[in-house]
């Protein structure tokens, strides 16, 4: 099992990871997206016999404030911690760029979705917090999206360590957020 990236050119292997999940993909224009942006952003990958079992494709909004843009394991190998080995693949690699908030917006507990509801049991159970709901985010699914922001990294300052509590984290995302609120979102969806 190998991780590879973050330049990535392997879109389609990427594409039939996302096709395994119609419940959080099925939204034929936004998995397309995710599909390009596979080769255009900052992607790890794991690989299995040389085939791409899951990625995760990072977003810099600034030098310090990343977003994890999309992530996908294919259906038959989730819960095998392979998700979680690219997150902690990933934020070593935000750290050592010296990256102090990591975001992820997914779909609020307003929302039925059982699907969703193992996404943030997998977000929040590996650190990260909710921060605000934005009702018209994503105009597919009113009401039902959800801003989620980890208090991601420590770094050395004169032999101790800095950590940023969950308010501060909190309120700098929000406000982060609320500057990107005309930019493109897509939402990973089931229509
Ligand atoms: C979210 C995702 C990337 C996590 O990858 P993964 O390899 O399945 O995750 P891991 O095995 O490292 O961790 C699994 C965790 O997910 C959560 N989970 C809940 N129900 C689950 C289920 N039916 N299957 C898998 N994971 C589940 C649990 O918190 C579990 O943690 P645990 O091991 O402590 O019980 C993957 O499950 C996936 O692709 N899901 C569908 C798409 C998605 O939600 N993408 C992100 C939002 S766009």
């Amino acid at each position: 099992m190998d991780i590879i990236g973050p330049q990535l050119d392997r879109t389609s292997e990427c594409e039939a990871v996302l096709r395994t999940l119609p419940a959080w993909f099925g939204i034929e224009n936004a998995l397309l997206m995710y599909k390009e942006d596979t080769a255009k952003l900052p992607t790890f990958a794991i690989k299995q016999d040389d085939r791409v079992i899951g990625f995760l494709t990072l977003r810099e909004h600034f030098p310090t404030a990343w977003e994890v843009h999309c992530m996908a394991v294919e259906a038959k190998s989730r819960g095998k911690h392979l998700g979680s080995q690219l997150l902690e693949h990933s934020e070593e690699w935000l750290r050592k760029r010296g990256v102090e908030f990591l975001q992820v917006k997914t779909v609020a507990a307003t929302s039925k979705s059982t699907g969703y509801a193992e996404t943030r049991k997998f977000y929040e159970a590996r650190g990260f917090v909710p921060v605000e709901i934005f009702p018209e985010l994503w105009d597919v699914w009113p009401a039902s999206t959800i801003l989620a922001a980890r208090r991601q990294l420590s770094w050395p300052v004169g032999g101790g360590e800095v950590l940023l509590s969950v308010v501060d984290v909190a309120d700098a995302v929000v406000g982060l957020l609320r500057g990107f609120a005309g930019e493109r979102n897509e939402p990973c969806l089931k229509s």
